[in-house]
Parts: C-alpha cells; sequence; structure tokens
C-alpha cells in the first residue's frame, strides 16, 4: 500500500504537471512551424504518427511487467516483514533456509519483472531520439531544397530546425511519462481494491446520549456469524441487571470474545438486538457506547511508548498519582519500578521487552484508570501466576461494586464468586445460574469445572 501511494503521488506532483508543459509546447511549437512553412511542418509532423506507433508497442509490452513489478514488490516487502516479526517462530522450527528460499523466490520474481519493464522504458527515450534526428535530416534536406529554389530565406530554415528540435523533445518526454502512468495505473488500481471494501454502517444521525449508565445490559435472540452461512452466536438471549458480575464460560472456540466484540459493537447482529440500559446498542453512536466499557482483551494491546503513556491512553487528562494508584491497583507497580527508568520506560515496537503477564497486567490497570462504569475482561489474568490472580480480583471486587462486569475466564477458580454464569458452548447459552446452583444441576458446568480438579489430582 505504501509503494503503491507513494508512485502515485510522485505521478500526480511530477509526471502530470511535466506532462501538461510537453503537450503545450508540441501545440505551440506545430504554431509556429505553420507559420513559417506548411511543407517543412508536413515532413516534420511525419514523425508523430512513426512515434505513436512505437510508443505503443513498448507500452502494450511493458505494461503487464509495470503491474507484475508492482505486485511484486508488495508480496517481497509483506514476505520480509513477516519474516522479521515472526522471527522467534523461524528459529524454534529451524525455518531459516526455507525462508531464505521463499524470499530468493519472491525476489527473483520481482527482479525479472523489474528489470523487463526498465528496460522497455529504458530504450523508449533512445528510440524517439532517433525517429527525432531522421525527422531532423528529413526537414534539413527539403529546406535545403526549398531553399535552392528560393522559396524561404536561409533564416527561416534555421529557425525552422530549432523548431524541430524542441517538437521532438516533449514528444519524447511524452513517451516517457506514459510509461510512468502504466505503473500508475497499475498502482492505483491496487489502492482502489482497497477503498472499495465495504464501510462500517455509519452511526445513526440521531443517536442517543447514554444517560448517567446504570449498567442494565440484556442480549434479545442475537444471532451472528463472522462469515455468511456460518453462525457464531445463534438465538443468544439473557438479561444482566445493573452492578451484577457476570461470568462468561465455556470451551475454546464457543463464542465468548465474539459476544464481546458484539457488545462493544466492533460488530453489528446480524439479527435480535443487544440492549444497554434499555436502548439498542445501535442508536448509540459508537464512541458514546464504547465510553461506558472498559475492556481488558484476550490479546493484549499495547503500543510503543513509555509506560506512563500507554497506562494513560484510557485516562488522558490522568496525573501521575492516578496512574501509579491504578498501576498498584493492578499489582504492576513493583514490575515498573524495577525497570530502571521505572515508569518512563519505553515499551518496544512488539512489546517484547517486558514479559506476556506484566503486560496483562498493564492492560488492567489502563482499564482501572479509565474508571469506566462497566467492565469487560476477557482472559485478563490468564498469563498471570494464581497468588497476583487473587490479588488483582479482590482490588476488581473493590473497584467494580455496584457496575456491572463480564468476567471470561478458563481457570474456573476465578469466577466461582461470580454473581451470574453464562455458560456457553456452540455459540449459545447452555446453562446459567450461580455456582452452586450450576454444580447441583450437574450439568455441562459441573462437568467443566470438575475435569479441571480432576486433572490436577490425576497429575
Ligand atoms: N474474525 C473472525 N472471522 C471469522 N471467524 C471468527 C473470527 N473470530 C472468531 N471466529 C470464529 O468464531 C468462533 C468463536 O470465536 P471466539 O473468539 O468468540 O471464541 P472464544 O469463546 O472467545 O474462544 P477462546 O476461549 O479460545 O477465547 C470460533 O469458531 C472462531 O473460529
Ligand atoms: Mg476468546
Amino acid at each position: 500500500m505504501t509503494n503503491d501511494v507513494d508512485t502515485v503521488n510522485q505521478t500526480l506532483s511530477q509526471s502530470l504537471s511535466q506532462m501538461i508543459t510537453s503537450v503545450v509546447s508540441v501545440l505551440g511549437v506545430i504554431v509556429m512551424m505553420f507559420s513559417i512553412s506548411w511543407q517543412m511542418t508536413l515532413v516534420a509532423l511525419l514523425i508523430l504518427p512513426v512515434s505513436m506507433f512505437l510508443i505503443r508497442t513498448i507500452v502494450n509490452l511493458s505494461q503487464r511487467y509495470f503491474k507484475e513489478q508492482q505486485q511484486y514488490l508488495g508480496n517481497a516487502n509483506g514476505t520480509i516483514e513477516e519474516m522479521f516479526g515472526s522471527h522467534a517462530v523461524v528459529k524454534a522450527f529451524n525455518g531459516e533456509e526455507r525462508n531464505i528460499r521463499d524470499f530468493e523466490e519472491v525476489n527473483g520474481k520481482l527482479y525479472g519483472s523489474a528489470w523487463k519493464s526498465q528496460f522497455l522504458s529504458g530504450i523508449m527515450m533512445p528510440m524517439m531520439n532517433f525517429v527525432g534526428n531522421v525527422g531532423y535530416v528529413g526537414v534539413v534536406i527539403v529546406g535545403g531544397y526549398l531553399a535552392a529554389k528560393k522559396t524561404i530565406e536561409l533564416g527561416d530554415i534555421q529557425a525552422f530546425i530549432q523548431y524541430v528540435r524542441s517538437f521532438t523533445q516533449p514528444i519524447s518526454q511524452i513517451a516517457n511519462i506514459s510509461n510512468v502512468l502504466q505503473q500508475t495505473a497499475a498502482a492505483a488500481e491496487r489502492v482502489f481494491e482497497f477503498l472499495e471494501e465495504d464501510e462500517e454502517a455509519p452511526d445513526a444521525a440521531d443517536a442517543k446520549k447514554p444517560e448517567k449508565a446504570r449498567g442494565a445490559v440484556e442480549f434479545k435472540d442475537a444471532r451472528f456469524g463472522y462469515l455468511e452461512g456460518k453462525t457464531v452466536i445463534s438465538d443468544f438471549s439473557s438479561t444482566v441487571e445493573p452492578g451484577r458480575r457476570v461470568a462468561i464460560v465455556g470451551p475454546t472456540g464457543a463464542g465468548k470474545t465474539t459476544l464481546v466484540k458484539l457488545l462493544m459493537r466492533f460488530y453489528d447482529v446480524q439479527s435480535g438486538a443487544i440492549l444497554v440500559d434499555g436502548v439498542d446498542v445501535r442508536e448509540y453512536a459508537r464512541s458514546d457506547l464504547r465510553k461506558l466499557f472498559g475492556m481488558v482483551l484476550q490479546d493484549t494491546w499495547l503500543f510503543n511508548g513509555t509506560i506512563m503513556d500507554n497506562l494513560r491512553y484510557g485516562k488522558p487528562g490522568a496525573s501521575e498519582e492516578e496512574v501509579v494508584a491504578a498501576a498498584k491497583a493492578a499489582h504492576v507497580d513493583h514490575f515498573i519500578r524495577a525497570f530502571p527508568e521505572g515508569y518512563q520506560t519505553v515499551l518496544n515496537e512488539e512489546t517484547t521487552n517486558i514479559s506476556q503477564g506484566q503486560k496483562q497486567l498493564l492492560t488492567i490497570a489502563r482499564a482501572i484508570l479509565a474508571d469506566p462504569p462497566m467492565l469487560i475482561l476477557d482472559e485478563a489474568t490468564s498469563s498471570v501466576d494464581t497468588h497476583t490472580e487473587v490479588l488483582i480480583q479482590k482490588a476488581m471486587n473493590a473497584l467494580m461494586k455496584g457496575r456491572t462486569s463480564f468476567i471470561i475466564a478458563h481457570r474456573l477458580s476465578t469466577i466461582r464468586d461470580a454473581d451470574w454464569i453464562l455458560v456457553m458452548d456452540h455459540g449459545d447459552i447452555v446453562e446459567q445460574g450461580t455456582h452452586e446452583s450450576l454444580m447441583a444441576a450437574g450439568g455441562f458446568y459441573a462437568g467443566l469445572y470438575n475435569s479441571q480438579f480432576e486433572k490436577l489430582e490425576s497429575a
């Protein structure tokens, strides 16, 4: 994308203005030539069809290679980035040789199409010069003949020859630019393909502002699938009263994260509805809706910047004391202080300079700092040791008192004192209730719960 946009940019800022200059000079020169001698002008104009023919032939040949070059350039860059990004995986599976081979293949293709397209566009200029010179000779011969017959003055021939020179130069420039335009067309095609992707549905024009959030959430026959014909959430219905701590449990791939994404409106349900405080989430503006939720996701999201900036992201105006207090609540303060630069430690691009658990704690601290009316924790403490997890839970319990929260966890021991447990399987609620009632029922949840402890015993 970067290459393609760059190519289009360069054409628009350079070649296009050159093109206009060239066309205008050709027209001006033709007018001046006719004013001197129409016979000689006709000879000079013979250059045009010959040039056109040559340009057409070369452009037709090179167009294909330009398209390929643009595509292979994208592939090569993509391959390089991927290899750098997954460096550890490559090493772990001894994939160096394979990767080098892959790269050489992509690079070879790029090399092949690049030299062909560059060669073809390279011979354009000398060829045009040659045609121009042949025309020049023709003009000189006709001019000499006319001068001998005394139909034109010597000075006119002199002037005319100058014009022929400034006639062929812009023509070869036009030829050159038409080559660049080929490359641009290939690049623009790829850019527009991307731009034509479907847009997110716009917010409702008369979007409602959430009042003082109570935190009631209701799923009404919500149905959703990422891909057409492949339902992930089927007819999901449940009511969550304000202030409840709701746990969502279920096997991997059951649709727990999907449910949370629907709640935050990263996707819209295909039928049914999700209501927050009695209002369909589609009637809120997305930004207002998301303000209601604090979210700690399964895949921790931190950016390249200081720890302080990362924590402040949820509440830009927060004072240093507030940030430290949030970090303490998330039990990450002592980790941060262990770094030589403390809160000013810069997280690198891939955030590989801190551990997975520390990342999770940082995202929790960020959510605590943002102090949202509702909180969603998706496997937020899965990489944290069990002792710290219990401590965080206590902090969370205090923080979330009286606020609605959704907690997704695989370690069932961590959610046993949730107010309400939704048990999901294959995109549907198979059971719901408190830990005690579900255990007493002896159904799916009891099976899940017991299996976690059976494993421990048999181990
Ligand atoms: N972006 C996506 N495009 C297509 N299918 C998806 C996408 N994200 C998830 N899925 C599919 O939707 C189903 C539910 O995924 P989801 O992430 O909600 O599971 P989960 O319950 O959160 O699982 P886990 O416990 O592993 O986090 C899975 O079968 C998955 O393959
Ligand atoms: Mg998930």
